[in-house]
Order: C-alpha cells, then sequence, then structure tokens
C-alpha cells in the first residue's frame, strides 16, 4: 500500500488551506469551442480553499473538467535547455495558458519554475503544473553515481544523499525526480548501469526502497522532498547484447524473480510515480503493455500512483511496429496503463478524438487524469502552486555545508579496494615523492559523473577540485607530487608517454589515474569493449614496466575489464565516478585517513566474452569445477567466476568469521530462523566489513541458483573489536516463482552460507523447511 496514501496528508493540506485560487472566478473563462460540456458539479464544492477530503476535491475538479483538459494533465513536455530559460515553440508555450499541459520537464530553478507556474496560472481551471526533472545523484551537491553509492552498502547514507537530492531540488522548484533507477543490470556493456544499483535483485530493492524514502521524506508535499520515479518498468537492463534501448527476452519467471523485485520494493514503498521503458518485453514494448501496467503494477500490486512514459516511448510504438501511427500510438499506450505522455504529443495530439470516437473510454482517460491530480493534490499545489519556487529558499539549502560534508562521506564509503599487494596502501608520502600520472588525473567535471546536473552560473571546472589537488593539499611538508598526463582518455596517441614514464622514474611511487570519461556511461552509451579506453591499457603497462609501485584509480561508470592490471598492479582502487567531493574522499582513502570498506555490487568480467556474467547462475547439469575444461559449462578459456565477484572488495584490515549458529535447524509454518555469526577486526585499523548471507535451495521443484543474497549488514568494527551479526530468516527468504508462477517456499534442505564477497563463503551450514 502506498505510503501516499495514509492520512498524514489530509491534516496536512487542512492546514494549508488559506491561498486559494478560487474556481469559480476561473470557469468564467470561456471553455475551448471543441469541448463537450463538462459535467455539472455542485456549485457548492470547491477544489481549493477547503479541508474536504483529497478523493472530494479531486472529484469535483475532474468533473469540471473538459475532455481536452483531461488529456492536457497527461501531457508532458520539455523544455529544451534544463537550466536555461524556458525555451520551446510559441504553440507549446500557448498549450501551458490553454491548461493543455499538465507537466513540464528540465525546467529546474525557483525563478524559472515560477515564471512558467505563472503561465499555467492564467489556465481556465488554473491547475498547476508538475516540474519533474533528472535528478539522479544529487542537484547542486553531486553524489557518487548511483552504481557507486550502492557499492558503499551503506542504506542508510544511500537514503540520506537521496533526502539531500530531493531537499535540493525541491528547493530548486522541482517536484518530481525521475529516479531512482531500479534495473537489475547483469550486463556492463550497457551504458546505463551506472544509474541502478547493480547486478542483484534483492540488494537493488533494498537500495530501491531507501532511495524512495529518501527522495519523498516522510510527509508527502513536504518541502524539502520531492516525488520519486521507480523506472524503467521494465527489462530496460536486460537489453540483449547490452544494446541501450534494444528488445529484451525473458522468461515470466526470470521477470519475478530477478527484475520486479526493486519495483515491488520501491512501489510497496510508497514511489509516487513509476516510468515505463524503451525496450519490448517478450515482443511488447513496455509502454504498451497491459500485463506489465495493468495487471502486474495496477492490478496485483494495487499501485495507486501515475504512470509516465519515457521520452517519446509512446510515439516510438510506431517504429516498434505494434502501432499505425501516432493514434495507435496512443490508444494502445493509454488502454495499457501509461497515464502520462512525455514528450511525444501522441496523446495531446489523439486522445481526445479516440475517446470521441469510442477507441478509448473516458473512464479511462479519468482514471488516469485522477491518478495524476491526486499528485498535485498532495504537493500541495492547488493551495499554493508556487511553494516550491522561492528563490531565498533556494538560495540557502544549495549553499548548505552540510551537503558538501555528506557527499565526502558517501565518496569515501563508494570506494572499492581490489587489491593491495604488500600493503602498498595506504601511503606513507613523508619524504617521498610521488608522481600523480593519467588522464583523469586532473580532470575536473568528470568526477561529476554522468546524469549530474550543471546549474546554469556555476564554472564546475573550478568548483570540482581535481584529484591531484585532493592528494597535494594533504602531502606533508617535504613530501613531493609530479604529474604528467600520459595520454587522453579515449585518444590513441601515445606521444605523452616519454613523459609519463621519466616523470614515473623521479618518483617512489606512482599513482595512475585511468578510466572512462563521464560521457561514456549513461543513456546512449552502451560500448563493446571495456577494457581502458584509447592508450590508456598501454600508459599502464609502461609505468608499471618502470618497475615503481602503482596504484591505479579506476574512474569509471560501470565494471571494466582489468585482466592485466589484476596480475600486474599491485593496488587497484575502483572510484567509479564520485561526485563533487571525489578528490578530497580519494586522498582520505590513499593516506589511510579512511579505510575502504566499499564492496562491487556487480561482478568485473575478466572479458566481454564472458559477459554477462553475474554471481546468482545456476549449477546446471554439468558444473564441473571452476577451472574445468571440455564437457563443462563455461568456457575452455575462462573460469566460470568473475575476476573480482559481487561482494568484493579489501580493507586495510583484516576481519575473520567464526561461530556461525542457526537457533533452529526447522522451520516450519511462519516460524522464523535466526542465523547469528561473530566477526572480529583482527587487525590494526578500524574498518567497515560487509558481512553477507546467501541461501542456496538444495532441491526445488526448479532449478534454483547457487546462492542468492538474502542480507546483509555493514558493521565498523574498532581494531580487536568482535561483533555478534543476526540475520532473521523467513519463508518469504526461501520463496520463488515455480513453474506455475505461484510463489512459493518448497520442503526440504537449505544451505545457509555467510561471507564476505559471493565467492569468498567463510561459513555454511544447512537446515530444512517442513510442511
Ligand atoms: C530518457 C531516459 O531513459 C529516462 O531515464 C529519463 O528520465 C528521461 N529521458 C527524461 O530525461
Amino acid at each position: 500500500m502506498s505510503r501516499l496514501l495514509h492520512g498524514t496528508r489530509r491534516l496536512c493540506l487542512a492546514s494549508l488551506v488559506g491561498l486559494s485560487l478560487l474556481p469559480a472566478a476561473a470557469s468564467a473563462a470561456p471553455s475551448p469551442p471543441t469541448a463537450p460540456a463538462p459535467a455539472p458539479a455542485p456549485a457548492a464544492l470547491t477544489w481549493t480553499g477547503t479541508s474536504a477530503a483529497l478523493e472530494a476535491r479531486v472529484a469535483v475538479l475532474l468533473a469540471r473538467m473538459t475532455l481536452e483538459e483531461k488529456v492536457g494533465q497527461l501531457n508532458q513536455y520539455s523544455s529544451e535547455s534544463a537550466t536555461g530559460p524556458f525555451s520551446a515553440t510559441p504553440a507549446r508555450a500557448s498549450a501551458i495558458r490553454e491548461g493543455r499541459v499538465g507537466s513540464m520537464l528540465n525546467v529546474v530553478g525557483a525563478a524559472r519554475t515560477r515564471e512558467l507556474q505563472a503561465q499555467a496560472m492564467q489556465s481556465r481551471l488554473k491547475i498547476p503544473l508538475l516540474f519533474g526533472h533528472d535528478v539522479i545523484h544529487g542537484l547542486r551537491t553531486t553524489f557518487p553515481i548511483p552504481l557507486a553509492e550502492a557499492a558503499s552498502w551503506d542504506l542508510e547514507a544511500m537514503e540520506r544523499s537521496a533526502r539531500i537530492a530531493g531537499a535540493e531540488a525541491a528547493a530548486a522548484g522541482l517536484h518530481w525526480t525521475f529516479a531512482p533507477m531500479v534495473d537489475v543490470a547483469r550486463d556492463p556493456r550497457w551504458g546505463r548501469v551506472m544509474e541502478g544499483a547493480g547486478e542483484d535483485p534483492y540488494l537493488g530493492a533494498r537500495i530501491a526502497t531507501a532511495r524512495v524514502h529518501g527522495f519523498q521524506g516522510d510527509v508527502p508535499g513536504a518541502l524539502d522532498a520531492v516525488m520519486a520515479t521507480a523506472k524503467h518498468f521494465a527489462g530496460y537492463g536486460a537489453a540483449i547484447g547490452g544494446r541501450d534501448y534494444n528488445a529484451t527476452d525473458m522468461s515470466e519467471r526470470h521477470l519475478r524473480d530477478v527484475i520486479l523485485p526493486p519495483f515491488k520494493a520501491a512501489a510497496d514503498a510508497g514511489v509516487a510515480t513509476f516510468m515505463n521503458s524503451f525496450n519490448d518485453l517478450n515482443g511488447t514494448p513496455a509502454t504498451a503493455s497491459s500485463h506489465l501496467q495493468r495487471e502486474i503494477l495496477k492490478g496485483e500490486w494495487g499501485y495507486q500512483g501515475f504512470v509516465v512514459s519515457d521520452w517519446n516511448s509512446v510515439g516510438e510504438l510506431v517504429p516498434h511496429g505494434v502501432a499505425a501511427d501516432m493514434r495507435e500510438a496512443a490508444r494502445l499506450a493509454i488502454n495499457a496503463g501509461n497515464d502520462m505522455d512525455m514528450e511525444s504529443d501522441a496523446y495531446s495530439a489523439h486522445l481526445a478524438d479516440l475517446v470521441r470516437d469510442g477507441q478509448v473510454p473516458v473512464a479511462t482517460i479519468d482514471e488516469a487524469v485522477r491518478r495524476v491530480l491526486r499528485a498535485k493534490f498532495r504537493l500541495g499545489l492547488f493551495d499554493d502552486p508556487y511553494r516550491f519556487s522561492d528563490v531565498k529558499r533556494e538560495q540557502r539549502v544549495l549553499g548548505d555545508p552540510t551537503h558538501a560534508r555528506f557527499a565526502r562521506q558517501l565518496a569515501r564509503e563508494s570506494i572499492v579496494l581490489l587489491r593491495n599487494e604488500g600493503g602498498l596502501l595506504p601511503l606513507s608520502p613523508a619524504g617521498k615523492t610521488i608522481a600523480f600520472i593519467g588522464p583523469l588525473a586532473k580532470a575536473t567535471k568528470d568526477n561529476l559523473g554522468g546524469w549530474a546536473v550543471e546549474l546554469d552560473g556555476l564554472d564546475y571546472d573550478t568548483l570540482v577540485k581535481p584529484q591531484y589537488e585532493g592528494l597535494r593539499a594533504r602531502l606533508p611538508a617535504g613530501a613531493r607530487l609530479l604529474y604528467a598526463q600520459g595520454c587522453d582518455v579515449g585518444d590513441p596517441s601515445t606521444a605523452g608517454f616519454a613523459e609519463a614514464v621519466a616523470t614515473a622514474r623521479q618518483a617512489d611511487v606512482v599513482v595512475l589515474s585511468v578510466g572512462e570519461s563521464r560521457d561514456m556511461t549513461g543513456e546512449a552509451h552502451s560500448r563493446s569493449n571495456l577494457h581502458l579506453p584509447g592508450a590508456q591499457e598501454e600508459l599502464v603497462r609502461a609505468i608499471v614496466a618502470t618497475g615503481k609501485p602503482v596504484v591505479m584509480l579506476v574512474n569509471a561508470g560501470r565494471p571494466l575489464v582489468l585482466d592485466w592490471a589484476s596480475t600486474h598492479v599491485p593496488a587497484i582502487v575502483y572510484t567509479w565516478w564520485l561526485g563533487s567531493e571525489a578528490a578530497d574522499a580519494i586522498a582520505d582513502v590513499l593516506l589511510g585517513d579512511y579505510n575502504p570498506g566499499g564492496r562491487l555490487p556487480m561482478s568485473l568480467p575478466r572479458s566481454e566474452g564472458q559477459i554477462p556474467v553475474y554471481y546468482a547462475y545456476t549449477n546446471t547439469g554439468r558444473p564441473g569445477t571452476e577451472h574445468d575444461q571440455g564437457y563443462h559449462t563455461g568456457y575452455n578459456d575462462l573460469p566460470r567466476t568473475a575476476l573480482y565477484p559481487f561482494g568484493y572488495g579489501l580493507s586495510y584490515t583484516h576481519f575473520s568469521y567464526e561461530a556461525l549458529e542457526l537457533d533452529r535447524r526447522e522451520l516450519r509454518g511462519d516460524e522464523r530462523l535466526t542465523a547469528s555469526v561473530r566477526i572480529t577486526n583482527d587487525g590494526s585499523r578500524s574498518g567497515a566489513e560487509v558481512v553477507q548471507l546467501y541461501l542456496r535451495d538444495l532441491v526445488a521443484s526448479v532449478e534454483r541458483p547457487l546462492h542468492e543474497l538474502r542480507g546483509f549488514e555493514r558493521v565498523v568494527l574498532q581494531p580487536g573489536e568482535s561483533r555478534t551479526v543476526r540475520f532473521t530468516i523467513d519463508r518469504d527468504a526461501l520463496s520463488f516463482h515455480d513453474a506455475q508462477l505461484r510463489w512459493v517456499a518448497e520442503p526440504g534442505d537449505f544451505e545457509l552460507q555467510v561471507g564476505a564477497s559471493a565467492e569468498d563463503i567463510r561459513l555454511r551450514e544447512r537446515f530444512s523447511l517442513r510442511d
């Protein structure tokens, strides 16, 4: 049940009334000539300036609306420039004044949203616009890209980062973010893996819940929160071959067991909206899928929010080849449960006619409009359409220094230490010469990662500190820092190698910052070659050949292939894209002021040919051992596991696992089992360990994965400190969809595993589920 449906909002609305836009005056304006007469509503009733219950207000307003005005609420347009002045054709601007636009995207800023809202207030019924934007990992403060944040496994921190992003967005006049992206993704060629939480449905679901709560806050309509969007519904992350926008094809069991859990978690967390997706799923484009939108989302899950299409995904039903023209596209989409049309204009051009021609029931339109209006009422926009557009508040919230401090904290939690031979890290710089080399050492905006919002008037090249500067500022007197670029990110030229090698030779240790540029991941940025781009692989080899100890920082929006480096570069730090505070966070880790505790949310493949590689594979009939060749499942030239698996990450300290105990060996009915395990930090630094719980169903009616994550806890332990971590397992944790798609927990034996990654299981115990 949606959180937004609970009673808090009503109380809130009752106290908000006051600024009323009296509909009686508004309705004096003539109806558009083509509009059928709106259904009469009792004159005494009003939808503003009243403490009437939300549904009553929606009903009163709906009854006053013409068909065209209803369709207008389902129409969303974009400004051509997100943070610049509103720009659109004059036709679109007048559409707003005529009540033919329900929402705008890509309009950011208290002043700009106010300006545009004022135009909507010239419409007959003065229905406010909703302002939506892609606030994916921060607005003024940029947090790590979502995949990096997922590597922190710190749910509270991710909720807080979404909370801050929501507060900044709301202060910039926005009502709605198109985040979180909750697509489970197992193919790193797909450029959008950066936007999600990685490969696992359980971790993805937990993070989805945290992010939705973060963006939306506790009270719908609060001025420091925005509506969130669970996207892209559904299957987008399973694009065949990792090619963005491509078709997806999967069994209904896979859909329900792997793809849907984060969406369901978002719905349960009260996410205000869903966005459907560009892809077709088993032949039906998601935007035209009744199965997804009507049967599963609004039917089985009872979802009460609204569904927005993806950008022109209604129009794209034509190239998909399921609609002959835009009119048919509009009909298919609305009937399938797509409530709002982002940018295709198919609804605004055809829905009213489709109703008049009997192709779309007016009840279908009404239902969609109700969903949109409820959201506007809950935000308090009918009581004050400008309540989010306050320039003073915007300045105060966007300038809040606590935001940057927290961004640094989360950035360092997101860093994953992959290799640290001979304890090369942390560095002891006193009296040493360090060479900072590589195309990303002095990069600025690249640290922000893809999908970062760049606000007008801010110069990010001066605002974002380069990694080189982060380290330089922290070196003790007497330590020297040298620099050479070596090469560009994507350019094959090796002209800078000689200087880089000479610089390395002068140093005691080299920090090598390599990887992708920020525009290499994200939408429409799928890649088939996941090795370091351009001449960077060669640069790494040339620097390693100097014999100097090398610490490699990998800046990336996706898992890259680090096959050579994994055996030749002594220290590898996966920094992803860490946002506006990247430089300080990286320096914290390099210098040991922070002990890295991030864990991979997505496996790193040994080669592109191994993709998709993920930990929750099935045993198959011919499992063999990891290195078996021949008549076994796998390749003859590669082990079947990832190079660095899901859940993996090192620390500057060491943790031991012992005393795994189950409080019972048999579970019946609704009983729960508690597993406890003692974790000890037996190194000499404090640090965070992510204790992971996996379950394996040993024999079931359908083949089940070798193991699946069903719990985790991130514990911070001082040197020598021990903590007992407890996990509770209920029937749900043992359940899956059987061949008849029933959600079942089948009696039998299970193995419970506790470990430090999917491939580093330290302790195992068995238990049984009985009838
Ligand atoms: C297309 C993307 O797929 C979606 O995630 C995004 O929210 C919309 N464009 C709006 O920018």
